[in-house]
């Protein structure tokens, strides 16, 4: 198993697995999923201002847009395409929109708790644009701790403590495009297999938004992870490997 966490590469003419994290989220998130993917080529990014690219936060507004123009840049610096791209709710948006408007990059597409359209409750969308560094934090676990299924409350609260510090104001960057970001009548339009991966307790993007991208795109399989909430590649790792193992072939 190779897996790279947004290291420069120059190897061409690969497809690997490329992995794009969530809202407030970083790299690492994959971690677990990863390691049960000896055999294939991974390599998870970091988005501007988070993770490893905590210095290199980008502009204070960026929409889903422009996060997968950013992604598609790291691709294109790694000369990498055909790739199966890898996406956790924010970062499923952008895979949706990636695969919309790269096709010749992005081969397949795998949605983990992700929705064609992601609003976000208001009074945490507000906490987490408020500037209040306390504020932001207190919006940020009730999404973690709603993220996760009821039973695994101690896994979030371990989950949100390890988190990577991410760029001041990104929080409710993140949250701002999750909001506005809206692909429900583009569905149709995206050729490239999918494999839809939902927790049955998932709160945040709840199995209604599975089944809602499984009907609309063009070839979908959708697997619902048991014991799971909107985090099942933290929480149920196995399951979620082994279904995108069987789905690859
Ligand atoms: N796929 C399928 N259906 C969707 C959908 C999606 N991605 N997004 C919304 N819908 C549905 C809703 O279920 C609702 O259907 P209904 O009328 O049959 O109940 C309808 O479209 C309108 O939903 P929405 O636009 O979300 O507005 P709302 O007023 O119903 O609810 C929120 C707004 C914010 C309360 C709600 O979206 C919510 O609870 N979101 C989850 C919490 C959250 O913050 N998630 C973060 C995601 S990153």
């Amino acid at each position: 198993m190779t897996s790279i966490h947004d290291e420069p590469t120059t190897t061409t003419s690969r497809a690997p697995l490329v992995f794009i994290h969530g809202s407030g989220d970083s790299a690492r998130t994959w971690d677990p999923l990863i390691a049960r993917l000896p055999g294939y080529e991974c390599l998870a990014l970091n988005l501007p201002g988070h993770g490893d690219r905590v210095d290199r936060p980008g502009p204070p507004v960026m929409s889903v847009d422009d996060y997968a123009d950013a992604m598609r840049a790291a691709l294109a610096r790694r000369e990498l395409a055909g790739v199966t791209l890898v996406g956790h709710s924010l970062g499923g948006a952008i895979t949706l929109r990636m695969a919309l408007e790269y096709p010749a990059l992005i081969g397949r597409i795998v949605l983990v708790g992700t929705g064609a359209r992601l609003r976000v409750l208001p009074p945490i969308l507000a906490a987490a644009k408020s500037g209040d560094p306390a504020e932001v934090s207190r919006a940020h676990w009730d999404l973690v701790r709603l993220g996760f299924a009821p039973e695994h409350e101690a896994q979030a609260a371990a989950y949100f403590a390890a988190l990577e510090p991410f760029a001041p104001g990104v929080y409710g960057r993140d949250l701002a495009a999750c909001d506005a970001f809206d692909m429900m009548a583009d569905l149709g339009r995206i050729e490239q297999p999918a494999l839809l991966v939902t927790g049955e307790s998932d709160r945040l993007t709840p199995p209604k938004y599975g089944a809602f991208l499984r009907d609309r795109l063009e070839n979908a399989r959708l697997a619902l992870i048991p014991a799971a909430g909107h985090y099942a590649q933290v929480e149920a790792p196995d399951a979620v490997a082994a279904a995108i193992r069987e789905w690859l072939g």
